[in-house]
């Protein structure tokens, strides 16, 4: 498996296995899999609701030998309503009892946005702390004294915008190892890439197959289909891969990290495949004409009536 190195001379596998959305009963049949096709980084969060699941099933694959803690990968997410400094560590030790480890290899603030504690998702104006009152500063700080602790090894972000990515290196003293944050071709984020390129920040694609498993409160209609788009099925014809395999390798050719998710063995085995899989020039040429700035997973749903966040504040846009 190919892999970026971060500080300290930790290797992050280029390509890991998403979670989100696989339904509990369903992840530790996949995670068990994964693991046995040879997958080796797993991307978790709390707000999946599943992590106990995913705990369960990378326990057994350790307890059996077929792997060792440190050959696995596990990032996890800091979930909105737990920003607060106090909340931090109680919420992390809650992921690290699910997952059943001492420690994360990544942790990320799932959101730039902020909810009351026990908040899992806002449905009234009370709901919600702005940004203003609880300061990424402040989080990152406590996520820092996480480091310091060895609860984790890295930490990092999600969701940033180029400019709430700059704002937050400038304060901190650990810098961001990563930033995962929804990218395909219908929306390749271009100067944020560059941004972390230049001040060695890592980036995860989520969604590089377009997640068309999102719930239908988080679809909208008439939504453009990835894996039905003509040009990535011709460049996918012309390697005699998918175009499952081809969106998978055209976000490895772009140096981030994928996480593309699967419950289904023969579709954990095909995305698996693409890890070893890079796009020529041309190929990166025509499918650079594919940007539309089009986002499947736009945050609308923390902007109803009397949130403090507009799609304009959390974008920057
Ligand atoms: P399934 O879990 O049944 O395989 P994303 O990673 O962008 O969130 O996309 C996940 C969606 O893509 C899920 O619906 C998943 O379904 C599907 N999927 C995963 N791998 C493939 C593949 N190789 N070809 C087609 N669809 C896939």
């Amino acid at each position: 498996m190919h892999s970026y190195s971060l500080a300290g001379g930790d290797r992050l596998p280029t390509l890991g296995l998403g979670t989100w959305k696989s339904a509990p009963g369903a992840v530790y049949a996949a995670v068990k899999q994964a693991i046995a096709l040879g997958y080796r980084h797993i991307d978790c969060a709390p707000i999946y609701q599943n992590e106990s699941e995913v705990g369960r099933a990378v326990a057994e694959a350790i307890a059996s030998g077929q792997v060792s803690r440190g050959d696995l990968w596990l990032t996890s997410k800091l979930w909105n309503d737990a920003h607060a400094p106090d909340q931090i560590q109680p919420a992390l030790e809650k992921t690290l009892a699910d997952l059943r480890v001492d420690a994360l290899d990544l942790f990320l603030i799932h959101w730039p946005v902020l909810f009351k504690p026990g908040v899992i998702f806002p449905r009234r104006a009370g709901d919600y702390i702005a940004l203003d009152d609880l300061p990424i500063s402040r989080t990152w700080q406590a996520l820092e004294a996480c480091v310091a602790k060895g609860l984790v090894r890295h930490i990092g972000v999600s969701n940033f915008s180029l400019g709430k990515l700059d704002d937050l290196c400038r304060h901190a003293t650990i810098r961001p190892a990563m930033n995962q944050v929804e990218l395909h071709p219908y929306l390749q984020q271009n100067a944020l890439l560059d941004f972390c390129r230049q001040n060695n920040i890592l980036v995860t694609a989520y969604s590089p197959l377009g997640s068309g498993d999102r719930p239908a409160g988080m679809k909208k209609r008439d939504e453009p289909s990835l894996l039905d788009n003509p040009v990535i099925g011709r460049v996918a014809a012309k390697h005699g891969i998918t175009p499952a395999q081809t969106l998978l390798a055209w976000g490895l050719t772009r140096q981030t990290v994928v996480i593309p998710k699967s419950i289904n063995p023969l579709r954990l085995k095909e995305n698996l495949a693409a890890a070893d899989l890079r796009l020529d020039p041309d190929d990166m040429a025509e499918i650079a004409a594919l940007d539309l700035g089009y986002r499947f997973v736009d945050g609308a749903f923390f902007t109803g009536s009397g949130s403090p966040y507009t799609l304009a504040s959390l974008w920057d846009a």
